[in-house]
């Protein structure tokens, strides 16, 4: 299983990074809003200083939301380095873009996935990956990694080279279960990949052995 790291915050890129497990970073507009970062060019530099860290696809989500829009914006951050992934919306015209990105050798990630049905729509457009929201789901009171089961079926099912990129995890039990239901990727915020080291019997275990390690000495 791939771990993206799912932020903007060049700190958490550089730390996520320095762990050694880090195979990508997604971010979205709210992400680079976070971090403060505005007009066009800052955010073409700031694009291009996450693919400078990282060794892996980097998600850079479009703002238009019409298919010239959107090829023209995706066109641009392809241009910023090979590592950039053209996150597009499940709309309409997003399904379009993704289509002719497909055809065009540029990597898509097709985000705001919430069905089964857009997830197949995606993969039938060429997506390189689809991003099912999990969290938002368990959110409005549904089963989210449920339906990351329901789309590796059908992946499966077809035989489609659409990965399943695993977004909106907000803790080590969605991710584990997304490992188990054969997620690609799981994307997340750098804390839950942290929070994958915590154990109270290593804790534990790691104080005796250095308590006994002492009378060694
Ligand atoms: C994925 O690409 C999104 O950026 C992200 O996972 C959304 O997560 P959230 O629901 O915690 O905002």
């Amino acid at each position: 299983m791939k771990f993206f790291v799912d932020t903007a915050n060049l700190e958490e890129i550089k730390e996520a990074y320095s762990l050694g497990v880090l195979d990508g970073v997604t971010t979205n507009p709210s992400l680079m809003a976070k971090v403060g970062v505005k007009g066009n060019d800052a955010v073409m530099k700031h694009y291009k200083s996450i693919c400078e860290i990282v060794d892996g696809d980097v998600s850079a989500e479009v703002i238009a939301t019409d298919f010239a829009g959107m090829v023209r914006e995706g066109e641009a951050l392809a241009e910023i380095d090979p590592k950039i992934v053209v996150k597009i919306p499940m709309i309409k015209d997003g399904i379009k873009a993704i289509r002719y990105f497909s055809d065009n050798g540029i990597k898509t990630n097709c985000t705001l996935v919430f069905s089964a049905g857009q997830a197949l729509l995606a993969a039938k457009a060429g997506a390189t990956y689809v991003s099912p929201f999990i969290g938002r789901l368990d959110d409005i009171g549904f089963e989210g990694v449920d339906l990351i089961a329901q789309i590796v079926m059908i992946y499966q099912t077809y035989n489609y080279p659409t990965q399943v990129l695993a977004a909106s995890i907000r803790h080590t039990s969605h991710l584990i279960r997304c490992a188990e239901l054969g997620a690609d990727v799981a994307t997340c915020p750098l804390k839950v990949i942290t929070d994958l080291l915590n154990h109270p019997l290593t804790d534990k275990g790691l104080e005796q052995f250095l308590a006994d390690a002492k009378k060694m000495q």
